[in-house]
């Protein structure tokens, strides 16, 4: 086999973009947005002809504002592209290999899907309890959608989980979750998250760094849009 032949039998890179829908970026989202990016860097032992040539993790729909007042940690993240373009202005962008992450969705999300779509989009919202079908405003583009079964996660979870079905080709009913986790906020108060996680070996949510501290700083505004 020649190396071009080789190149051509490669996976081609798969795509992760958050169509953000919101005005403003919380600091909740911001440290969603900050975890994606670096979980989507390649391992180190990736071979060469199959690391991206550009960023995975897009950003997109930024209104014009935020796009210049973005926080430098997201503007310089080498993984990170963020545009105020639409999802379907990306470059090289095919509707038919894009996957709409869609709680609504009447198939859930399966390893073979890995192989059909190349680029997944997810609602750059906050999660909301209960939630309100915000997702609702990226059907618009046609894209064909899948579920990631019935309970709403955060987006960063959405994407983590994707990822594990589509990369590592883990069923969606073999993914360890922890539901409605209960968070620990002082000596005496817990606080219960509304939302499906990955549960850690210890059986903590996977969360993003930083996240626990602002949780615990929130904890006394209430759980409705905040994540
Ligand atoms: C925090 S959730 C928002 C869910 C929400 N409350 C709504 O209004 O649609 C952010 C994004 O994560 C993805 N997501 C979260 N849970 C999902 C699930 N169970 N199935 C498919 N996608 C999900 C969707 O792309 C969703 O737009």
């Amino acid at each position: 086999m020649t190396p071009s032949e080789q190149t051509f039998t490669h996976p081609p890179t798969k795509h992760y973009v958050v169509e953000h829908l919101d005005k403003e970026l919380e600091a909740w989202s911001k440290l969603e947005y900050l975890s994606i990016a670096h979980e989507c860097i390649p391992p180190r032992d990736t071979p060469h002809e199959q690391m991206p040539q550009s960023p995975n993790f897009h950003i997109t729909s930024l209104p014009e504002e935020l796009f210049h007042k973005l926080p430098k940690e997201l503007k310089w993240h080498g993984n990170l592209h963020a545009t105020m373009d639409e999802v379907v202005q990306l470059p090289g962008i095919d509707s038919a290999e894009v996957c709409l992450l869609d709680p609504k969705a009447d198939r859930d999300m399966a390893p073979e899907d890995g192989e059909a779509f190349r680029w997944f989009v997810f609602g750059g919202i906050l999660g909301d309890d209960p939630p309100r079908d915000r997702t609702a405003e990226l059907r618009k583009y046609g894209f064909t959608g899948r579920r990631l079964g019935p309970v709403q996660m955060t987006t960063d979870t959405a994407v983590r989980v994707t990822r594990l079905v589509v990369e590592q080709k883990i069923p969606l009913d073999e993914i360890p979750f922890v539901d409605f986790p209960e968070l620990k906020i002082s000596k005496n108060e817990t606080t219960e998250m509304p939302f499906r996680y990955v549960k850690n070996e210890d059986g903590t949510p996977v969360m993003p760094e930083g996240m626990i501290d602002l949780i615990k700083e929130d904890s006394n505004k209430g759980f409705t849009d905040m994540m």
